[in-house]
């Protein structure tokens, strides 16, 4: 069931109501490009990083939007120096701890995707503990991907799917685009309508791949922990422009 949002706080005036994506997804690029601006180390460029998904979901929140999802660490960000590793998994479950009394009292529902066994066990149980305390929240729908790939969620939903087949219990002829979404992370929020990236990489980099078939693309300079509620309004003002067509005329 997608989240109901309750009242609409501050919504500009120049953004319609009606019209607003039902589900943003985010690609926080740029932290450490900040930092290095600021003559600081990398990681502080990830500290301020969370600052601004806490500004932006409050922000889906406040606005109405009832689904965000932000890619937080991809497959491939194993492949960064050993120390940077270590801080982003130690900040992940911080922050967890830290803001998961927050979120329930905002009647957050928090989830998590991605391959979330490979992830250290303290982090893999704050996890746990975040998804099942919120389990039940309605404001917004909260997804952040952890270990995740488009590729591997792709093929971990194909492997699913093969065993049923193998097992009998379906017939390839079975399987169509409703069946395969059923298998992604996605399958309670569905694909987003508008996915932002910071920092002004005209690339996915593994996120989404199946899901952003028709999502609208908005790509801003800005860093990420520079992204702010005006950045926000400003990516949602351009949203509100675009003619979706889904190939159609
Ligand atoms: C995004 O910022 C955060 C993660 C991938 C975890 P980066 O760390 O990629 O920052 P840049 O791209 O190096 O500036
Ligand atoms: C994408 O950013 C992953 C996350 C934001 C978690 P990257 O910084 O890892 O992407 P590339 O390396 O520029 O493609
Ligand atoms: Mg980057």
């Amino acid at each position: 069931m997608t989240p109901k949002p309750t009242v609409l706080q501050n919504l500009p005036a120049d953004l319609d109501e009606t019209r607003l994506p039902k589900h943003v997804a985010v690609i926080m690029d740029g932290n450490g490009r900040w930092a290095k601006r600021q003559g600081l180390p990398r990681i502080m460029g990830h500290r301020r990083g969370v600052d601004a998904l806490k500004e932006l979901l409050r922000c889906c929140k406040d606005w109405g939007i009832p689904a965000l999802t932000a890619y937080a660490f991809s497959t491939e960000n194993w492949g960064r120096p050993l120390d940077e590793v270590d801080f982003l998994m130690t900040l992940f479950d911080r922050v967890l701890r830290q803001e998961l009394r927050e979120m329930v009292q905002e009647n957050v529902k928090i989830n998590f995707m991605g391959n979330l066994g490979a992830l250290p066990r303290s982090l893999q149980a704050e996890i746990e503990r975040s998804m099942t305390e919120t389990q039940h929240n309605r404001s917004i729908q909260f997804t952040v991907a952890m270990n995740y790939g488009g590729r591997e969620e792709i093929l971990q939903a194909c492997r699913a799917i093969a065993t049923s087949v193998q097992q009998g219990l379906l017939q390839p002829d079975q399987i169509d685009e409703a069946l395969f979404e059923k298998h992604l992370y996605t399958s309670n929020v569905g694909d987003p309508d508008l996915l932002i990236r910071t920092s002004g990489e005209m690339r996915v980099s593994n996120f989404l791949l199946w899901q952003m078939a028709y999502a609208e693309l908005y790509i801003t300079e800005t860093l990420w922990p520079d992204f702010d509620r005006t950045e926000f309004h400003r990516a949602l003002c351009v949203y509100q422009q675009r003619d979706r067509r889904f190939g159609k005329v």
